[in-house]
């Protein structure tokens, strides 16, 4: 496992998607309301919608394109709704932020 710095915790705007690609991997990146950064892969489960556009509550993150409701920490959708992205471990270090990949 890989990790790659990718963003400075002072450049990512409260509960607005960041997406970009690290490797073979498009992902999303979020900060939380609550200072917690989240990477995840920026497909929906549902039909590959952009999560790094959708809207963020909590741990959560709506589908921009059908929202469907998927949890940052796990990656699994919310009932009914079933499927799961790729969630991937992040660090911050003195402010920058790094994701295992
Ligand atoms: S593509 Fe995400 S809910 Fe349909």
């Amino acid at each position: 496992m890989e990790r790659i710095q990718v963003a400075n915790v002072r450049d990512l705007p409260e509960k607005i998607g960041k997406s970009m690609k690290i490797g073979n991997f498009d992902l999303a990146l979020f900060k939380l309301s609550n200072g917690d950064i989240r990477a995840v892969e920026n497909k929906c489960p549902h039909k590959g919608g952009m999560l790094s556009q959708g809207l963020v509550s909590g741990d959560y993150v709506f589908c921009p394109l059908h929202d469907w409701k998927i949890c940052m920490k796990d990656g699994e959708a919310q009932a009914p709704d079933q499927g799961c992205v790729k969630t991937f471990k992040v660090e911050i270090q003195d402010k920058n932020v790094y994701v295992y990949v």
